[in-house]
């Protein structure tokens, strides 16, 4: 069993602050939440992406807090030392602060020590809500998943230089609200190199570059369970490795290394 102290959110501002790259994968079960914190992972996202990779529908709308509720609460019995932020599903957050707050009480009281909600500027006074009131926030901007429809498919965001100055502002909105991480998704790797080395929290990035200061990925993904095509952003560690334990190992030095991911290949 390692030795690691539990991941807080101070270790994180410290990684951030010494430039050391925050390791984080999607989990959804307490099997693998274990094998994922053994190996060094430093955050486990109970993504709402299970609606794709484990119900098998076609996005994440349909994920119910329910069901982000009993996949936090099996990610926490598995974990022991990692850092557990829980999506806070479609719907969920968006008709007023008060419900936010509320539904973000049931994530934490599953096992949740942070939740993530998607979207920029209107997100701003809802994060500053759940902050104030003791609720740790990672914000998600970029291509935002829930908002598949709306942004017409699965499309790098923040290309042209009205879109980035947007997406800048609303970094900058959310951190001031108090969000503690921000998740940028499908960005290119330029814009998402600034931000990192602009915004006072760390930035995780999928799809977004090496610049990051961490990196996400679905765990199904990065285990070559894609089902199709893989995305360009990701990479199967399962092929070579021994194990999906020395997968998830080989994704954590790489991250840490800065050797993934390669902004030849998986960057926009
Ligand atoms: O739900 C999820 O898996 C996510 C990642 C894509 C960052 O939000």
């Amino acid at each position: 069993m390692s030795s690691r102290k539990p991941v807080t959110l101070h270790r994180l501002r410290e990684m951030h602050a010494t430039g050391e790259k925050i390791a984080v994968l999607t989990c959804y079960d307490a099997a693998f939440a274990r094998v994922l914190d053994e190996a060094g992972v430093d955050v486990l996202l109970v993504g709402d992406s299970l609606g794709m990779v484990l119900q098998g529908r076609p996005s994440t709308l349909p994920v119910s807090l329910d069901t982000m509720a009993y996949h936090t609460e099996c990610v926490a019995r598995g974990n022991r030392t990692a850092w557990v932020i829980a999506d806070m599903p479609f719907g969920s957050y968006q008709e007023s602060a008060e419900l936010a707050m509320r539904h973000a009480v049931r994530l934490m009281q599953s096992g949740a020590h942070m939740v993530k909600l998607e979207g920029g500027g209107w997100t701003a006074p809802i994060v500053r809500v759940l902050v104030d009131r003791g609720v740790p926030v990672c914000a998600h901007l970029g291509f935002t998943p829930q908002s598949v429809y709306a942004l017409g498919g699965y499309r790098v965001q923040g290309r042209d230089e009205g879109a980035s100055r947007v997406l800048k502002q609303h970094a900058a909105e959310l951190a001031g609200a108090g969000a503690a991480l921000l998740v940028l998704e499908m960005v290119p790797a330029a814009l998402a190199r600034d931000l990192t080395n602009t915004l006072p929290i760390p930035v995780i990035g999928i799809g977004a570059g090496a610049g990051c200061g961490g990196q996400v990925l679905v765990l199904h993904d990065m285990l070559g369970l894609t089902g199709s095509e893989p995305l360009r952003f990701v990479r199967d560690f399962l092929d070579g490795s021994s194990s999906i334990e020395a997968a998830v190992r080989k994704f954590v030095t790489d991250v840490r290394a800065g050797r993934f991911p390669d902004d030849a290949i998986h960057s926009f």
